[in-house]
């Protein structure tokens, strides 16, 4: 398993240990990772005993029944509960991923939940994903065209179409990006794992008419060429994509565009 380090703001204290729930027999001691702004504190590590006979069996299931039953005070964000909005992202257990179908019985001894490794931190489980989302956006991550609209859509081959697989099923998790060691230490110049395969996904669209602006875009000693090939994006991405091979097809583009 990849280990990361910790969030930014991570000079952390002992917390609280949260009573142990009367009358359970079958409990999982989870370490959760606390930090109120408004508090003036340093971060803490807070201990809370989940009753598993009476909890489902995904991470965010303990992180829920946590905050239903036993601290409402705890922060983390959540939506779909199945691996398709991204929200659930976190630090569990060393690796970074989606809470939301990540099963408790796949991590042994206690579990311990930090945010997302590197970035500052809201409160708590979330992290500011502000510059995540800006670097996802200067990639332009919609349609180039110069041609005239086509009277009912563009149209695409079926081949065309499946060159897009492993690119366009990203749902912005950020596991891959704050999992990337080049974008711990260069995450305001160098765009990350989740942003370059979403340029690749627009590069590589037989439809999209502006693929020579684009690889101008990322010809740059550090938005693009940042990537040392480290891996820790492909081995972590939850929904199995390969931002590594994504980056490794551009630095190709544009190489080929010069010879
Ligand atoms: S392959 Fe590149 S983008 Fe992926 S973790 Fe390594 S340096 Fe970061
Ligand atoms: S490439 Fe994978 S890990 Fe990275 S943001 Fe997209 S879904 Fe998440
Ligand atoms: S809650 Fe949507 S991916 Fe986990």
């Amino acid at each position: 398993m990849v280990q990361f380090t910790l969030p930014k703001n991570s000079q952390i204290r002992v917390g609280k240990t949260w009573p142990v729930p009367q009358g359970a027999t079958n409990l999982r001691k989870f370490k959760i990772y606390r930090w109120d702004p408004d508090s003036g504190e340093n971060p803490r590590l807070d201990t809370y005993h989940v009753d598993m006979d009476r909890c489902g069996p995904m991470v965010l299931d303990a992180l829920i029944m946590i905050k239903n039953e036993i601290d409402p005070t705890l922060t983390f964000r959540r939506s779909c509960r199945e691996g398709i909005c991204g929200s659930c992202a976190m630090n569990i257990g060393g690796g970074n991923h989606l809470a939301c179908i990540y099963g408790i019985d796949e991590i042994e001894g206690d579990i311990a939940i930090y945010p997302l490794p590197h970035m500052s931190v809201v409160k708590d489980l979330v992290p500011d994903l502000t510059m995540f989302y800006a670097q996802h956006a200067s990639v332009k991550p919609y349609l180039i065209t110069e041609s005239p609209t086509p009277p009912r859509e563009w149209r695409q081959s079926i081949e065309d179409r499946k060159q897009l697989d492993g690119l366009y099923e990203c749902i912005l998790c950020a596991c891959c990006s704050t999992a990337c060691p080049s974008y711990w230490w260069n995450g305001d110049r160098y765009l990350g794992p989740a942003a370059l395969l979403a340029a690749n996904r627009w590069i590589t669209d037989s439809r999209d008419e502006a693929t020579g602006e684009r690889l101008d875009a990322l010809e740059d000693p550090f938005k693009l060429y940042r990537c040392h090939t480290i891996m820790n994006c492909t081995n972590t991405c939850p929904k199995g994509l390969n931002p590594a091979k994504a980056i490794a097809e551009i630095k190709h583009l544009m190489v080929e565009r010069i010879v």
